[in-house]
């Protein structure tokens, strides 16, 4: 198939659409990106490559970020971590707080802020040097040891994650938070900043298409485990608009709110997206347009 004209038709085509969105302010340094960046990569398992756009530019990764972490603490604790997080989709926006309340500090699932604060606390246990270990870990899936932290944004986010802290308190309170919160929330913030392309992104999911592998073949998670978290990105990974996410592409994918988008199809490929306009559920607007054409166009997808 014509990968790389049916990216380019994409990126042509959405490109010049006048509605992006909103680029996301609640993170004031998020904010000075430009809404017209728009980029996308295609990675097959058979490591064929195609770009398009910006997909050499890096960006903030935020939430997507919480996938790598679940997967490193998921290979740490194996199936204990699920008493501590959930797996049910929440239905609400990612920074929603009654439900823990209701749900006495068990986090609806690892992708919500309070879910992926839960995760960021086990890795803390676990870790000796959280920052620097869990950078070299991500560096190792992708194979890439340019991927960094961005510290400004990082900064950004800790002078104003109030709701975040509100979140990591009421789980500490149910004891569901087993280190300091300020060092749980210093790190979640640090992991939410990563900064990647839309390449770099897709060779580090690679493993997620490839039963836990990376692209050199080195195991990172069992086919069980890789198995289970594309299973939690399909219900869980677009928060409130993880239904529709199905519905309209039909692939595992998680978003971040500096606009980019990952996606897998089991056995077949890795796809990425970065536009910065985000919809009114904190989701890229374009990015979501772009794979459901992508999938609709190629008939790549898991259903
Ligand atoms: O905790 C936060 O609010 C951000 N660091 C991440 C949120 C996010 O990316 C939501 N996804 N669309």
């Amino acid at each position: 198939m014509e990968y790389q004209n049916i990216l380019e038709e994409i990126h042509a085509t959405l490109k010049n659409v006048p509605e992006k969105g909103t680029v996301a302010s609640y993170i004031p340094e998020l904010e000075k990106v430009n809404i017209n960046r728009f980029g996308l990569y295609l990675l097959m398992l058979n490591k064929e490559e195609h770009g398009t756009g910006d997909f050499d530019i890096p960006f903030s990764i935020q939430s997507i970020s919480k996938v790598l972490s679940l997967a490193k603490a998921l290979h740490f604790t194996g199936a204990d971590l699920w008493k501590r997080v959930d797996v049910e989709p929440s239905g609400n926006p990612f920074n929603f707080l009654a439900l823990l309340e209701l749900e006495k500090g068990i986090p609806r699932n690892p992708f919500i802020n309070a879910g992926a604060i839960v995760v960021s606390d086990i890795l803390l246990s676990y870790f000796s040097d959280p920052k620097k270990d869990f950078l070299n870990y991500v560096r190792e899936l992708a194979e890439d040891d340019s991927i960094n932290y961005n510290e400004a944004v990082a900064r950004s986010e800790k002078a104003t994650g109030f709701r975040n802290a509100a979140a990591a308190n009421l789980l500490k309170s149910f004891g569901n938070i087993h280190n300091k919160v300020e060092n749980v929330l210093d790190f979640y913030f640090y992991q939410c900043s990563l900064s990647m392309t839309c390449r770099q992104l897709a060779r580090t999911f690679y493993m997620f298409a490839n039963s836990g592998k990376n692209a050199s073949g080195k195991v990172f998670l069992t086919p069980s485990q890789a198995k289970r978290i594309n299973a939690v990105m399909l219900t869980c990974g677009f928060y409130d608009e993880a239904g529709e996410f199905a519905f309209e592409v039909g692939l595992p994918g998680k978003s971040g709110v500096g606009g980019g988008i990952v996606a897998v199809h089991p056995e077949k490929y890795c796809i990425s997206t970065w536009s910065p306009g985000l919809n009114e559920k904190g989701n890229s607007l374009l990015g979501m347009q772009a794979l459901e054409v992508f999938t609709t166009r190629t008939g790549l997808s898991i259903f």
